[in-house]
Order: C-alpha cells, then sequence, then structure tokens
C-alpha cells in the first residue's frame, strides 16, 4: 500500500499529526504551510527520527501545494488557535479566509481525497469546505466528536480511578458549548456510568468536556489544545486509510437525518475507505434530539456569518 496524506498548516496539531502519522508507518506525509521554512524544518525533523521507526516511510515539508498532489487523505489544520477569553466562533471570519482558500487548492491537486477538517470553528469550517470543493458529503469530514468525547472518558477514568479503556461513551453535536454528551449509554466495562457516579457529578464531568479546551487555552495562554487533537484526527485518518470501518462521531453535513438539514454536526458514522461510509441514525430520546437540534441550529448561526 502506498498511501499518502497531506496535512495544511504545521502548527501545533499539524505538526503533532504529522509525526503520529509518521510513526503509524502507513503512508507519505506531506506538511505544508504558508510560512517559509516552517514546514521544511519541522519534516526535516520528523525525518530524522524515521530510523528509530524502521517504517521507511517518509515525510516532506513544503510551501507548495504541488507537491500535495494525489493525496488520498488531506488533514486542513490550517488557521488561527485560540488565545485565552475567545470562544472558537471567535475565529471564523478569520479562519475562513484561510480554509476556503487551501480547500480550493488541495482540491485541484487532489480531486479524489478526502478532507478531514480541524480548523475552528469546526463545523463551519466543514460545512465551507463541503460546498467550496463541491466534493460529495462522505469525503468532507469535520473532527471533533472524537475529542470531546475521549476527553469525556479521561475525566470518567480519573474520577473513578479506573483504567481509560473500560470507558466506553459518545458526544454528539457542535464543537462547542452546545454539545450533546450521552452519559445515559456511558459504560464502564459494561456497567452504567449512573452505577457508578452521582448525576451531580456525572452533571461536572460534563461541563468540564465541554469546556475542556477552553481550560487547556487558559492554562497555554498564547495557543490551543494539540496533542489530544492531534491524536483523535489520526484515529479518524486510521479508519480511512485502513479501510476499517470504525464507529465513530464526525461532525458531517446533515440531509435530513435526525431532522437535520443543512447543517453540519457531530453524529455516530460509519468512518472507512470512502470517508463515511454511512451516517447512523440512533434513537436519542426527545431532549437528546432537541439538544442536538439546538446545537445545529448555533452551528447554523456560525455558518450565515461566513455570507459566503
Ligand atoms: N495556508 C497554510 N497554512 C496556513 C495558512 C494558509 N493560508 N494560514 C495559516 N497557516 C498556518 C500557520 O502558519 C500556522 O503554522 O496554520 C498554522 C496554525 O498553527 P498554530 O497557530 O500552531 O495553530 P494550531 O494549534 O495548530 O491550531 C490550528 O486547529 O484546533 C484547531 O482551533 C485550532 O483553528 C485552529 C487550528
Amino acid at each position: 500500500m502506498n498511501s499518502k496524506v497531506s496535512v495544511i498548516g504545521a502548527g501545533n496539531v499539524g505538526a503533532t499529526c504529522a509525526q503520529r502519522l509518521v510513526e503509524k508507518g502507513y503512508a507519505d506525509v506531506v506538511l505544508l504551510d504558508i510560512v517559509e521554512g516552517l514546514p521544511q524544518g519541522k519534516a526535516l525533523d520528523i525525518l530524522q527520527s524515521t530510523p528509530l521507526l524502521g517504517t521507511g516511510k517518509s515525510i516532506f515539508g513544503s510551501n507548495n501545494y504541488e507537491d500535495t498532489a494525489g493525496s488520498d487523505v488531506v488533514v486542513i489544520t490550517s488557521g488561527v488557535a485560540r488565545k485565552p477569553g475567545m470562544s472558537r466562533d471567535d475565529l471564523v471570519l478569520q479562519n475562513m479566509a484561510i480554509v476556503k482558500g487551501v480547500t480550493e487548492k488541495i482540491v485541484r491537486q487532489s480531486p479524489e481525497c478526502v478532507i478531514i477538517l480541524v480548523t475552528n470553528p469546526l463545523d463551519a469550517m466543514t460545512y465551507l469546505a463541503l460546498k467550496v470543493s463541491k466534493f460529495e458529503r462522505n469525503r468532507v469530514i469535520g473532527q471533533s466528536g472524537i475529542l470531546d468525547t475521549i476527553r469525556f472518558q479521561t475525566f470518567i477514568a480519573k474520577e473513578l480511578n479506573v483504567s481509560v479503556k473500560d470507558v466506553s461513551a459518545l458526544i454528539l453535536g457542535g464543537h462547542g458549548d452546545t454539545m450533546v454528551a450521552l452519559p445515559r449509554l456511558c459504560t464502564v466495562g459494561g456497567v452504567p456510568l449512573s452505577d457508578l457516579l452521582q448525576e451531580q457529578k456525572i452533571e461536572k464531568i460534563i461541563q468540564r468536556t465541554v469546556k475542556g479546551g477552553g481550560e487547556i487555552v487558559e492554562l497555554l495562554k498564547t495557543g490551543s489544545a494539540f496533542y489530544a487533537p492531534a491524536a483523535a484526527t489520526v484515529e479518524m485518518v486510521d479508519a480511512i486509510l485502513l479501510g476499517r470501518n470504525r464507529v465513530l462521531p464526525c461532525a458531517v453535513y446533515l440531509q435530513g437525518e435526525y431532522g437535520i438539514n443543512d447543517s453540519v454536526v457531530g453524529v455516530p458514522v460509519i468512518l472507512g475507505e470512502k470517508g463515511v461510509e454511512k451516517i447512523i441514525e440512533m434513537n436519542l430520546t426527545t431532549e437528546e434530539t432537541a439538544a442536538l437540534r439546538k446545537s445545529a441550529a448555533a452551528v447554523k448561526e456560525v455558518i450565515e456569518i461566513m455570507k459566503f
């Protein structure tokens, strides 16, 4: 298998994704940025770690989109990161211009690729990339639900002092304050979470999860989270390039599913070779459905700000 992944944006998220991908060893990686020297320097540094990996895969840094030609997957991380006090939605106009330009260029070079969006505000950027690329919706997918879910799983495991491996959870909705945690479906080694933690405690963990990115922004002061976002993104690349048909929450364009039209939110999908192989329409309670629709409406408001 000779797969190729391009990562646009060689900042914190992009470079960490590139490093993880090279360590996976199933694809050659191109790391691209607008800043001259930055992707070349980081790629060279990562390349020099490959003798210790023994996978034979390579990484190349570039400022030229022609080097991304024929990519199977393109990950878009280019954009401005949050500063303390900012919401993801505050980034919309700045990152819109960046994501629009980047999408036009990658589509020209890799018309068959699957695009994974990471740039925030995630759901609106996924919508924008879908419209600009004119790809089918299964090939333009946003990364957020996996990140929100792994944050939730981490906090639950810490609270219970159990292995993170045993915590199963799911978070749907937009990547922001309106995300929809589903604690009734959360289990720990098959045991319902509600048997292990009081409702108040669960609610506290959900609130910490919702503000999970903000907590890190406040600590870092000069940037936003990137290790867990990169790990979540690479989980999606794995599912696609290795044709794994994983069931994962991803941000996708909805056309009537869950009663939502013309908006992007996180829902469970089967992620495989073609990107989204299937959108899963699970049974939600009336409250959960209402929360998901509210989240989609909040995303729609951000989409409307873009007026593209
Ligand atoms: N083309 C290519 N690269 C660009 C462009 C562009 N038009 N504009 C900006 N970049 C690059 C910057 O030069 C920078 O190297 O995008 C990179 C962004 O990196 P960081 O500032 O380190 O931001 P990062 O933490 O990686 O976050 C990137 O992901 O999680 C989201 O909210 C986050 O939207 C943000 C994005």
